[in-house]
Parts: C-alpha cells; sequence; structure tokens
C-alpha cells in the first residue's frame, strides 16, 4: 500500500508558463480561473496544499499576529490533529509560523469555505505560534528541524489525516520542492492562450528553491480537454 497520497499538481498558466502577473486580473482569465475551480472539484481530493505566499495571498491577505513570548510554557514539537475527520483539507507550508489564520477553517473563500487548516511546520516555529493554533483549534505537522522534507509531510498527511489525493497548488517554490522530492505524480494545467511576458513572473517550477533540482522529470500526455476561448486543460502523469 501507498504510504503517502497521490499528488496532482494542478495550476494555472499563461502559454509562456507564468503563474502570476497582469493576465490574471483580466476579465479573460476570470472566465479560465472559473474552470480552474471546477476542475479542483472534480477531482474529489479532500485536501488540497499551498505555499505560505500563496496562502497569504488569497487567504489571511498579510494579516500578522502579535503574539508576545512572555508566560508561554515550551510546547513539545510533536504533530497535533485536531480534526480527523474533516470533509477538506486545507494545508499550509509555513515554516516559521507566519500564517496569522484567526480560525482554523477557510472562510474567505466560496469555493473552499470551511475547509480544515493544517499547518506545516518546522521545529523552529516559536512556542507562542503553536499555543496560538491550539487555541484556534488548528492542526499542525512537523516537516523537519530546520528544514521542510516533503515525503515526510506526505506521508503524515496519509497517516495522521486519511488523505489518499492531494492536490498541489501553487506557488512555484513549494511545486519545485515537491518535483525535487519526486512526489509529483500528475500535472493539470489550465493553460490559458496569452502570453504575460513579464521578465520576473514566477513561474510554474521555481527553481531556486533549496535543494535544487538535479535531474530533469519525464511525464506522459494523458488528455487535453478544450475549454473554450482557447484555453485548454492538459493533464500528464509521471513516466514510471
Ligand atoms: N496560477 C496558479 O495556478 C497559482 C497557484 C498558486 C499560486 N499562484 C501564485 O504564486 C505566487 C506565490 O508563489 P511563490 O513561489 O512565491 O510562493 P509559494 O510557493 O506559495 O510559497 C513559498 C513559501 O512557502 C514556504 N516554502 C515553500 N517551499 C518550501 C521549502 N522547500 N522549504 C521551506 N519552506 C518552503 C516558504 O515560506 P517562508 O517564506 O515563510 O519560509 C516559502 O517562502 C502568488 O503570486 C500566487 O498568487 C498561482
Amino acid at each position: 500500500m501507498n504510504k503517502r497520497p497521490y499528488i496532482v499538481c494542478h495550476m494555472l498558466t499563461s502559454l509562456d508558463g507564468r503563474i502570476a502577473g497582469d493576465f490574471l486580473e483580466t476579465e479573460r482569465t476570470s472566465f479560465f480561473s472559473k474552470k480552474y475551480e471546477e476542475i479542483h472539484q472534480q477531482y474529489e481530493c479532500k485536501a488540497w496544499i499551498c505555499g505560505r505566499v500563496t496562502m497569504e495571498k488569497h487567504f489571511t491577505f498579510g494579516h500578522r499576529l502579535e503574539l508576545g513570548d512572555e508566560n508561554i510554557p515550551a510546547i513539545p514539537r510533536t504533530d497535533y490533529v485536531a480534526d480527523r475527520a474533516a470533509d477538506a483539507y486545507a494545508i499550509a507550508v509555513d515554516p516559521s509560523g507566519k500564517l496569522g489564520w484567526t480560525q482554523n477553517y477557510i472562510a474567505e473563500d466560496d469555493d473552499r469555505y470551511g475547509h480544515h487548516i493544517v499547518e506545516v511546520l518546522t521545529e523552529q516555529v516559536a512556542d507562542a505560534y503553536l499555543a496560538h493554533l491550539k487555541n484556534l483549534g488548528i492542526s499542525y505537522i512537523f516537516g523537519g528541524k530546520t528544514d521542510l522534507n516533503f515525503t515526510v509531510v506526505a506521508e503524515k498527511l496519509k497517516r495522521l489525516f486519511s488523505i489518499d489525493k492531494l492536490l498541489l497548488e501553487g506557488g512555484g517554490k513549494i511545486n519545485s520542492s515537491f518535483l525535487n522530492e519526486g512526489l509529483i505524480d500528475e500535472i493539470s494545467l489550465v493553460l490559458i492562450p496569452v502570453i504575460d511576458g513579464a521578465a520576473d513572473a514566477l513561474t510554474l517550477f521555481e527553481a531556486n528553491a533549496s535543494p535544487r533540482k538535479i535531474n530533469p522529470v519525464d511525464f506522459d500526455f494523458k488528455s487535453v480537454e478544450n475549454l473554450g476561448d482557447g484555453g485548454l486543460w492538459i493533464k500528464y502523469v509521471q513516466k514510471p
């Protein structure tokens, strides 16, 4: 039996592989963003995972917590499962505990409303942040002492939350980290017929994440679907 979930990297990109930029703000793109969300639902995964920057941009909106360190007893660095039987999980890769959650579920998004939050941390996180998560009833797991090991994280997600299928939904840095560890089984791309071309726009896989990728990863074509208005939904699976 597989020790980790089947992992699908589901992303929306321009023709030049950009995942952020002005093209995301246009009316034309909003049609494809809806398609992206519909496909997310279609996968029927009970969990999705994003990097800290993406979570901040779309869900906590940069909110920072004011947590004093005084009178906080040391909290052991052991995983904390607040809800083992949630209908859906929103998993945030937040190594040092920066995300300013104010409740233990996604509240800012109609499609993902109510999804239980799970924080992925390193042991460097402050006790005050752990106390805050526990107070709110947010689950957390540790992925390493100072650096994250996503194989360990994926196995814990399966073991502790019974997650069999996981949607990896960016940004580029976390995608790259999963790719480096050979953890991407399938790629699901919503390809928008637009070229952004900005010099500094993020791409699907940002190789500056650590550790750097060493070998190319091969994928096989699985399917393609016309989404209308020139957009495509393309799926690839990792070559065995
Ligand atoms: N088009 C799409 O489908 C799509 C989907 C998702 C996101 N996006 C866009 O992508 C952009 C964000 O992408 P991004 O690449 O800058 O950020 P990201 O992957 O969302 O988050 C990066 C952060 O996550 C943590 N992290 C990720 N990998 C890590 C690792 N291996 N070890 C330790 N920490 C790790 C770090 O947090 P700390 O900095 O706290 O250490 C890191 O700075 C946003 O503009 C968002 O809107 C687009």
